[in-house]
């Protein structure tokens, strides 16, 4: 065995003993900053390890090398227990939690309102045997006013303020429009079912050229189409009757008022008794009564064009918006309907 010099021994001996304080040092440390103060004494630039390297050069050359080696290896050891400390620290840190901080309350979504109208209506006549069905937007003219007694160039069609497609008119359905009502569903509907009895409820998207407050270029309506035979206007006024009192209110009730649709014959506009007054006459209402939407029974030239025979069957109609019919529900003295269709949180997160 080569024999070391005395310097050698005790370089070493100093070394080993300059590792072994650190480690015991960072053993007993406590925090993660104790940790980077005990790196910078013993391997920053004038620290006890570093300062051991510099004397390396005064050994005999034999020495040099294993000297050198030792104090790496001391390094090494010195930094690689500094970092797996600061790792028990950060674990320690991250297994501890104070339970009694109130916890964050997550954002939770809901239904917007008039999904949740859509939902309640469709509930309400599900309950007395109405089929959902749902009809495309975009709809040759037939459906949306021919089939339903409204011929070209009728000054009723004004009433629609149809949005058209630039597309060639097809030489059976004519043009191509984004359906003005959910009426275009009512030959559609005789068409699927062919033999009646019908009982449909269509709930769609609608589109016309209005804007205002209380218009939407973009609205819902339901519509409700009963055919049957010996179907009168007693039934309608029974149905409407039954809807106002479960969507609206025991004590609400229904009024009909002569009207003129092409479609229905005789045609009504359907009020229902204020809700806030209960019929008596107020700010909101005026006489006790509120504007729902149009009816009647089913026009002769309907029933034909949907391929059932007026002589036989006869049926009732009604339509009617899902957003005033919503306002109307809740109560709410809504200024602008557009505000629906508006991304204010502080309104939509009400309902
Ligand atoms: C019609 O659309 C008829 N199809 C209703 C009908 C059906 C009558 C079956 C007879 C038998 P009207 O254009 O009045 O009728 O519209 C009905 C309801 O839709 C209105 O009372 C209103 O609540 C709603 N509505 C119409 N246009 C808009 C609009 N631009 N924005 C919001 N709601 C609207």
């Amino acid at each position: 065995m080569q024999k070391r010099s005395q310097k050698t021994n005790s370089l070493t001996s100093l070394i080993l003993d300059v590792k072994n304080e650190a480690l015991a040092q960072i053993m007993d440390a406590k925090k993660a900053d104790e940790l980077e103060n005990l790196r910078i004494a013993y391997l920053g630039r004038n620290g006890k390890l570093t300062k051991l390297i510099k004397e390396i050069k005064d050994l005999p050359a034999e020495d040099k090398k294993q000297a050198g080696r030792l104090i790496n290896e001391a390094k090494n050891t010195v930094l690689e227990t500094i970092s797996s400390q600061k790792n028990t620290f950060k674990e320690a840190a991250r297994e501890w939690f104070d339970a009694t901080i109130p916890g964050e309350k997550p954002n939770v979504g809901h239904l917007h309102l008039v999904t949740q109208a859509i939902e309640e209506i469709s509930d309400t006549f599900k309950k007395i045997g109405f089929v959902r069905v749902r009809y495309p937007e975009v709809e040759w003219d037939w459906f949306a006013f021919e089939s339903l007694n409204i011929p070209k160039g009728h000054p009723a069609r004004d009433d629609w303020e149809t949005f058209f497609i630039d597309t060639p008119p097809n030489s059976k359905y004519g043009r191509v429009c984004l359906t003005p009502h959910t009426s275009s569903g009512q030959v559609r509907e005789m068409e699927r079912v062919k033999n009646p009895p019908i009982r449909m409820i269509n709930i769609a998207k609608c589109y016309r050229r209005q804007l205002d407050v209380s218009h939407t270029q973009m609205f819902h309506q339901f519509e409700g189409l009963v055919v049957d035979k010996g179907i009168s206007i007693i039934h309608l006024k029974g149905t409407l009757d039954y809807f106002a009192r479960n969507f609206f209110g025991k004590d609400r009730k229904t009024r009909l008022r002569p009207h003129h649709f092409q479609f229905t014959e005789p045609s009504f506009e359907v009020d229902i008794s204020c809700g806030v007054c209960k019929g008596k006459g107020c700010k909101l209402c005026k006489e006790g009564w509120l504007e729902l939407g149009g009816s009647g029974m089913v026009h002769p030239t309907v029933l034909k064009n949907g391929g059932i025979d007026p002589n036989k069957y006869t049926g009732f109609a009604f339509g009617w918006g899902v957003e005033r019919t919503f306002m109307m529900k809740s109560g709410l003295e809504m200024g602008d309907i557009r505000l629906l269709y508006g991304t204010d949180l502080k309104f939509l997160t009400q309902f």
